[in-house]
């Protein structure tokens, strides 16, 4: 998505239609984590994480356009956001140092990846041992769900990606009403 659509990352309703607080609850956050929202866009996820990892713990904002790191930086500049991080990514290296992070997290990104295997690996590469991967992505499988079939994916298409990395499957979550959150452990 270019950045030009950071509104529609905005909208109201969004909360309402997708649960990103539900979400969160699946994330099992807690203070002094660190964790990577990998495609960060306009920050909509890494501002509610950031509070729940504090104060130890960093959101490392990552995205791949100039545009949506600056919106980042603008969003942690703000006052009890301080521990959210910007990163600017290239299109097949997220840019965050080798076991840095405990979660890594891609709402809505995956998909868009033009280097889905390299941005995987350096992904894997960036946890600490036993840390978590995490998509979310709109779900294939169910046609009630109001987005373009370019723009979603199935549960099995994410196992077999990331069954290419020294991943473990752990759960897939379906509480959500249009995204399936599938959550894999660095082995
Ligand atoms: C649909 S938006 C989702 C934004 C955010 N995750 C959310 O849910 O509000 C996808 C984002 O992924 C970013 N992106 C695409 N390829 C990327 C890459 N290789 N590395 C980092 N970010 C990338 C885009 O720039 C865009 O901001």
């Amino acid at each position: 998505m270019g950045w030009q659509g950071a509104a529609w990352l905005e909208r109201e309703e969004r909360e309402r239609e997708e649960r990103g607080s539900l979400l969160l609850k699946e994330l099992a956050l807690r203070p002094g984590l660190d964790v990577a929202d990998v495609g960060a866009g306009t920050g909509y996820h890494a501002r509610r994480i950031a509070p729940r990892v504090a104060p130890a713990g960093r959101v490392y904002a990552v995205d791949v356009q100039p545009q949506m790191v600056a919106m980042l930086a603008r969003l942690a500049a703000q006052p009890g956001l301080e521990n959210i991080v910007p990163v600017q990514a290239s299109a097949s290296d997220p840019g965050l140092a080798p076991a840095s992070v405990d979660l890594a997290l891609m709402v809505d990104v995956y998909h868009e990846l033009e280097y889905p295997h390299e941005v995987l690996g350096a992904l894997v590469r960036a946890l600490r041992p036993g840390g978590r991967l995490v998509f979310v992505e709109y779900r294939a499988e169910d046609d009630r769900v109001p987005i373009k079939p370019l723009h979603k994916m199935s549960e099995a298409q994410i196992r077999r990606e990331a069954a290419l990395h020294p991943l473990d499957w752990e759960r897939t979550a379906d509480t959500l009403p249009w995204q399936h959150v599938v959550i894999f452990r660095k082995r």
